[in-house]
């Protein structure tokens, strides 16, 4: 039922246009967001959704076209815009902290961040350092500082990107209030299913225009998904492991801290997917640093060889993999010092990185205007990409692939999700640990649960039961 008030429109966005040199991000796009309605927006990696939402926002502005809004705007970031150094509380208060006198009374601003994080469900501790916290605890401050500002518009650009699916649920439902209390919230994500769930109409973006929007109830995710890549999905490709000699074990692995690993075993052996399931923050950062050889750890870590080759898809692509003023070509030149083909004598060969780059462009379907704009312009889909190409690219016998395909839309994550199965049929050993447990499912050959620090159960990839999957992620005994 539609009341007056869910019908009135608090942000109109009419013939909004908006071109980056060669391209044409958002090409006349009309689009209402009304009060109290959840509202997705949808549409394969380079879209153009967040340039319309920041467009909204007012942080760009658009070549041509108007966006006239009742109220404030808040827009919480795909890429987050916080200050490392500065504690959460100073980051969600930034600008606006309750003072006595001149001086921040940090005692108020502490609770005032405590109680607004207890409210909307997100539990945070308010005097963390922005810089130590995990993707998904920077996801949250950048939401509660928004919500701080009590915004009449919304919009949210791929929130729940880096959340655990626990915390998705309590991210909607927080949303969900807000809504109903009368705010417009646009979200922008590539899980259809959260579409289905929470939203009640979806604007569907394809190379900068709108090719479809209706409400939730007259469509399903796989009509959605047809409009996003404009024709059908891409299968994944088949298991057809031929499982080999162990490539990678760790044996009684333990690091330091809360979300330190208590005692870790396993193998991965070439020619296999070995999933870790897990809710995050049970030791994933461990167990993906300890391998990278980034942290001091107890145990062992060992591959068949001191010549294994390694290649990684960490778990934050702006952080660790890509220097994001540099171009393509320069990202896959510096980032791989070991391999000869980078070197021309004294010098980088950039001959080799480029075609290189050409290579993971291609197989990877990458989006770029050329191969020599810096990244920071790609969209956040075609950056992952690219990351995940270049780990591939030298055909390592161990990959370690930490959510591979975050923030990738439905079409080209079946497209990465089959390099990977490529890459495993050729024999490389994979670690995959993934938040998504369908992700899991689709492409382990073994699953292990991974809670509190441990491996909490081991099951085989084809015949695991989701329900148990679930229980052990819980911490079920
Ligand atoms: N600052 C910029 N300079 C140049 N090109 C840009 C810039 N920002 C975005 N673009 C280009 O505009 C297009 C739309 O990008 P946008 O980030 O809006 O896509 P998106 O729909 O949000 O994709 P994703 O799902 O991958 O996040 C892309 O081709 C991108 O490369
Ligand atoms: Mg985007």
């Amino acid at each position: 039922m539609e009341t007056g008030r869910a019908m009135s429109v608090a942000l109109a966005l009419r013939g909004i246009r908006k071109t980056f040199p060669g391209v044409v991000a958002v090409d006349g796009v009309d689009l209402d967001v009304r009060r109290g309605e959840i509202h997705a927006l949808v549409g394969e990696n380079g879209a153009g959704k967040s340039t319309l939402a920041r467009i909204a926002f007012g942080e760009l502005h658009a070549d041509a076209g108007s966006v006239e809004a009742h109220g404030t705007v808040g827009l919480v970031h795909q890429h987050f815009e916080l200050v490392g150094r500065l504690r959460v509380w100073q980051n969600v208060l930034l600008g606006r902290e309750p003072r006595t006198g001149w001086r921040i009374d940090t005692r108020a601003a502490r609770a005032r961040v405590t109680h607004l994080a207890q409210r909307n469900g997100l539990s945070i501790d308010p005097d963390a350092l922005v810089e130590d916290l995990p993707v998904g605890m920077r996801q949250r401050v950048e939401l509660l500082r928004e919500l701080e500002r009590d915004p009449a518009v919304l919009l949210l650009d791929e929130p729940t990107a880096a959340l655990a699916p626990g915390e998705i649920d309590a991210f909607f439902a927080t949303i969900e209030q807000l809504a109903h209390n009368g705010t417009a919230v646009l979200v922008v994500t590539h899980k259809l299913n959260e579409v289905m769930e929470h939203a009640q109409r979806v604007t569907v973006m394809r190379h900068g225009k709108i090719v479809e929007q209706t409400q939730i109830a007259r469509t399903s995710a796989r009509e959605i998904a047809q409009a996003m890549v404009g024709g059908e999905l891409p299968a994944i490709a088949q298991r057809a492991a031929t499982v080999l000699a162990p490539c990678l074990s760790i044996r009684d692995l333990r690091t330091a801290g809360a979300a330190g690993l208590r005692g870790v075993d396993l193998d991965v052996r070439r020619g296999e997917i070995v999933g870790i399931a897990g809710v995050e923050g049970n030791g994933q950062s461990a167990l993906a640093d300890a391998i990278a050889g980034m942290i001091t750890h107890a145990g062992t870590v060992a591959f068949a060889s001191p010549h294994t080759t390694v290649g990684i898809v960490p778990q934050d692509r702006a952080r660790e993999a890509l220097v994001l003023g540099w171009s393509l070509v320069e990202n896959v030149a510096f980032s791989r010092f070991q391999n000869a083909r980078m070197h021309a004598g004294p010098f980088v060969n950039f001959a080799n990185a480029r075609t290189d780059a050409q290579t993971i462009a291609q197989r990877f379907d990458v989006r770029a205007a050329t191969l020599d704009v810096p990244v920071a312009t790609l969209s956040g889909g075609n950056q992952q990409k690219i990351v995940v190409g270049r780990a591939l690219v030298d055909h390592p016998e161990f990959l370690l692939a930490y959510n591979p395909t975050r923030g990738i839309d439905v079409g080209a994550a079946a497209l990465v999700q089959s390099r990977l199965v490529q890459a495993r049929n050729d024999g490389a050993a994979i670690l995959l640990i993934s938040f998504e447990l369908d992700e899991i499912l689709a492409l382990a050959d073994r699953v292990l649960v991974l809670f509190n620090g441990s491996i909490a159960g081991a099951f085989d990839g084809a015949s695991a039961d989701r329900g148990e999957l679930g229980r052990l992620m819980a911490g079920g005994a």
